[in-house]
């Protein structure tokens, strides 16, 4: 492929299991050589981009284009993603005895959910690679979002869905014209079914890891963190956690911050927790060291769709987050989900998706464990609104 000039400053993407460098410029999966995620690299250094300069950018994600795996500007596939809003929970805090409690509210993007910052990413890439079509297995809103941003790039989409989803999520994927298939099972289902579907390569896969550019969405979280609060990070951030991406990309975006010089080496980093459901927690259940990993975990369904993900292809990767941060794993009950979202709408008038609710709740038993003192930072990232979980909320309150 031809190098014309780019603004986006990538290198190579990186084999996340053996550091073997592959090409951006052609259509990856997994890495050839060890079959793992590939992580995007870029070539950054201490004082090549001035954070000062980016008040004046465009309120989305784009506003850090250069860390950005796009070359093109003309392939951005955009629906106004990202610059979501970063809000005080002062009558919560109060209640519990915190004293900074905020929230940034992802169910502001388009389509309703943080999915739509790495559909965004992935799509547009798609549309770089000349891809055609794009095919995917979803807990429901990163199907919307495949959807969504397949109908404005002019790519068909395929989206497989586990059967018991709520129906907004299937409706709102037809109303974008893809096609919907729906599977007995969860996402683990709807993956090896995807396989089935794609035998020929037809499709661009945007499995949740098993491409590169979805993570490099997902991580502007953790650049929008870092600028809204004006490079003084929070002590912890909860994040619902089902493939792992959010989390896995927030703490990229610290590090290439680091590199970057936006943040200073010796400024302590957010303590991650990986917040699950119950009935579906294998991240939990190999940090407290009751299983060697997810390979062989069996999930059960749960309110919060998008956690039920019983053996995400991320796990060492999120693993490694914890540690690295002196982070945590914790599940929460179905009920002290409902119980978390119906607090959020009461006290603060914010309608999360049971993964918001999911947080909120852990973070009340992490302070009454003593794991988060009354006087830290806490950051909850309420990853979806609670709109499309009607099927699953209704008669809740
Ligand atoms: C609302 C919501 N929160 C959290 C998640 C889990 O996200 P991740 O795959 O980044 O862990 C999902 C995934 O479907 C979701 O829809
Ligand atoms: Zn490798």
């Amino acid at each position: 492929m031809q190098l014309l000039t780019t603004i986006s400053l990538l290198d190579d993407l990186c084999c996340a299991n053996c550091g073997h460098a592959h090409t951006a410029h052609a259509r990856q999966t997994l890495s050839t050589c060890c079959q793992a995620p590939l992580l995007c690299r870029y070539n950054l250094s201490e004082g090549s981009i001035s954070k000062t300069d980016l008040s004046t950018r465009v309120a989305s994600l784009w506003r850090y284009e250069e860390l950005l795996p796009v070359f093109q500007p003309e392939n951005r596939v955009s629906l106004g993603e990202g610059f979501t809003p970063l809000l005080s929970l002062g009558r919560l805090a109060d209640q519990y005895g915190l004293h900074n409690l905020s929230l940034k509210d992802e169910g502001l993007n388009p389509t309703g959910s943080f999915k739509a910052r790495g559909l965004s990413l992935a799509i547009s890439k798609a549309k770089e690679n000349g891809e055609r079509a794009c095919i995917i297995p979803t807990a429901g809103n990163a199907g919307v979002a495949t959807a969504a941003y397949c109908a404005r790039a002019g790519l068909e989409a395929v989206v497989v869905m586990p059967r018991h989803t709520p129906d907004a999520f299937k409706e709102e994927c037809l109303a974008y014209g893809a096609r919907l298939v729906l599977v007995d099972g969860l996402i683990n289902d709807c993956a090896a079914k995807v396989q089935e579907l794609n035998q020929n390569g037809a499709c661009f896969d945007v499995s949740t890891l098993k491409e590169p550019y979805r993570l490099e969405g997902k991580k502007t979280m953790g650049y929008e963190i870092a600028e809204q609060l004006n490079w003084q990070l929070p002590d912890v951030i909860m994040y619902p956690t089902g493939g792992g991406t959010g989390l896995i990309g927030i703490w990229k975006a610290f590090r290439e911050m680091q590199q970057l010089g936006w943040l200073s080496a010796d400024q302590p980093l957010p303590r991650m927790v990986a917040v699950q459901a119950q009935e579906c927690c294998p991240i939990v259940t190999t940090f407290e060291g009751k299983q060697a990993n997810c390979k062989q975990y069996i999930g059960k369904p749960t309110l919060a769709n998008g956690l039920a993900v019983p053996r995400p292809i991320g796990e060492p990767l999120m693993l490694n987050v914890l540690r690295e941060s002196a982070g945590t794993a914790i599940a929460v009950s179905e009920n002290d989900m409902v119980d978390g979202v119906r607090e959020l709408c009461r006290h603060e008038g914010i309608f999360a998706a049971p993964e918001g609710g999911a947080i909120w709740s852990a973070t009340k038993k992490l302070v009454q464990q003593g794991w988060i003192l009354p006087d830290e930072h806490v950051l909850l990232l309420n990853t979806g609104s609670g709109q499309k979980y009607m099927d699953n909320l209704k008669g809740k309150w």
